[in-house]
């Protein structure tokens, strides 16, 4: 057996929790054009702790706006239904999964930071006609693949980390060298198995290699995927240049020399991530 074929059996038989049922809902609403705060009231009634997390993330994300949010339908008010939904989703997410053999605080806080700059360069991309509700939750889970194989290689995933951060090489190229495969495959494959949407399965999988895919939200998460890595916030295995595909910029019709900008946008972002962070 090739270490391939060694590493797609584990991968297939690894033990993953399923997704918390508020993400499940999270993900049907995502679908979703118009969500109502009433639909939203109804997924946070599936999860009786996570209020209070919402009522004070509102509070500490919001922009403007002096008075305390101290209801479901106040915080709707102030950070709209779809920030209420992204908190929500992001919470879940990182309370349930959280890695075995790496710090999760530095990958949530990349995660997060791309969710946020992701929606962020959506905004800017002038080829845009609309925006698409799926982009927060594919910056959100596209690295999820590192807890995959976390999860079912254990230590022989953690040399694969040591070997990249001590290399100073990306680590989807040393995940290729040591294990035949990828995090981006690994976590496509386990949005896969949750049924997950398609836009948010070519995301995942596609995040390192845009022009494979047709998709805008793959594109933006790649754009914020760099941004990101190039401000430092990685997910913890070592700083390196991430690449970046420069066609992607014009497909988006976002101008190279607004990185500057953006980059100022990635560090106001990394707050939010933090507040999000605390609040786990
Ligand atoms: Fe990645
Ligand atoms: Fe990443």
């Amino acid at each position: 057996m090739t270490v391939n074929e060694q590493v797609t059996q584990q991968l297939e038989t690894v033990n993953f929790p399923t997704p918390p049922v508020i993400v499940v809902r999270m993900v049907q609403l995502l679908a979703q054009d118009n969500i109502t705060s009433e639909e939203i009231g109804a997924a946070m009634a599936l999860d009786a702790s996570m209020a209070a997390r919402v009522l004070h993330l509102a509070n500490s994300v919001a922009v403007g706006g002096s008075t305390q949010v101290e209801s479901i339908p106040e915080a709707v008010l102030r950070v709209g239904v779809d920030g209420v939904r992204d908190i929500v989703f992001a919470l879940a997410m990182v309370g349930a999964m959280r890695p075995a053999h790496f710090d999760y605080r530095p990958f949530w806080r990349h995660s997060l930071a791309v969710a946020f700059t992701a929606q962020a360069l959506q905004a800017r991309a002038l080829k845009l006609t609309e925006p698409f509700p799926e982009t927060y939750a594919g910056g959100l889970l596209h690295d999820l693949g590192m807890l995959v194989l976390d999860r079912a290689l254990g230590d022989r995933y953690r040399e694969v980390l040591d070997v990249a951060r001590t290399t100073s090489r990306p680590l989807l190229d040393v995940e290729h060298e040591m294990l035949g495969t990828d995090h981006a495959q690994a976590g496509g494959r386990m949005l896969q198995v949750w049924r997950f949407p398609q836009i948010l399965v070519d995301a995942v999988t596609h995040h390192h290699r845009p022009w494979v895919s047709g998709q805008v939200v793959t594109r933006l998460v790649h754009l914020a995927d760099f941004a990101c890595n190039h401000q430092g916030i990685h997910h913890g295995t070592g700083y390196f240049p991430e690449r970046c595909d420069p066609r992607v910029w014009d497909e988006l019709g976002i101008a190279a020399g607004e990185l500057p900008q953006i980059i100022t946008e990635v560090q106001s972002e990394l707050a939010r991530a933090e507040a999000v962070l605390a609040a786990t």
